[in-house]
């Protein structure tokens, strides 16, 4: 993938990921262009926030589809509006079938909030807590046809305090993803990276180890 240009957002609910790159955009912290939000939850409150800083949007209700493959041809349709360089799913929880992961192959990224390999799927706050973990965290990863499996390019950790539970936890994460999400998008923008075949090309030369996000607010390699 050249460097990233022009980007559309999935989301499902509250969207403040979007809101993040929304803000880091006016506030000239990224030079990207966001073409298209599209949800497939009709009420998202993120849909709201894309239409106050004036980006296209679009509901696609899975729900009003019989097969699942259906959906996902019609989600690949409008994904290839205004042809982006990047798809990102900031919160959007839905799975997505081949009508869209052979078009957009190594042209999408997801925000999961565990740190991968670990916690794939759902709860994975309390299923971090149940697991006794110290450290907790985000990854951004290119998606792939294994749910939260494809290559992982950045994570950003924080530490399980006493008495969180999974809300507080939770909580805390926000503002590091919201952080992450700019960064890792922001990386896109200034670098060459290419998902081959389980591996992570950066500039031509493979990444063995995701980056982290730091104090500065930046990636760095661990
Ligand atoms: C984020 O915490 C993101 O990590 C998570 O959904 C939230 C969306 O928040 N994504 C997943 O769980 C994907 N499996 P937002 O709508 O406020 O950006």
């Amino acid at each position: 993938m050249k460097p990233v240009r022009r980007a559309s957002v999935l989301i499902s609910g509250t969207g403040s990921n979007l809101q993040a790159l929304i803000d880091a955009i006016f506030e000239g912290r990224l030079e990207l262009e966001i073409l298209h939000v599209i949800s497939n939850v009709a009420d998202a409150p993120g849909l709201q926030r894309a239409e106050q800083a004036g980006i296209r949007t679009s509901i696609l209700e899975h729900g009003r589809f019989a097969k699942r493959d259906d959906f996902d041809a019609a989600l690949a349709l409008l994904m290839s509006v205004g042809k982006p360089d990047l798809v990102i799913l900031a919160g959007f929880m839905r799975i997505i079938g081949e009508a869209v992961l052979i078009p957009f192959e190594g042209r999408m990224i997801n925000l999961h909030p565990a740190l991968l390999p670990k916690f794939r799927g759902v709860d994975t706050y309390q299923r971090a807590l149940d697991a006794g973990e110290n450290i907790h965290g985000a990854s951004i990863h290119f998606v792939t046809a294994e749910l939260d499996g494809g290559p992982v390019i950045s994570q950003v950790e924080i530490p399980v305090e006493q008495g969180d539970d999974a809300e507080r936890l939770a909580a805390r994460l926000g503002p590091r993803e919201h952080e992450l999400v700019v960064a890792t998008v922001e990386f896109l923008t200034r670098h060459a990276v290419e998902c081959d075949d389980g591996t992570l090309i950066v500039d031509g030369k493979s990444l063995d180890t995701p980056y982290l996000l730091q104090a500065d607010g930046a990636l760095h390699a661990r």
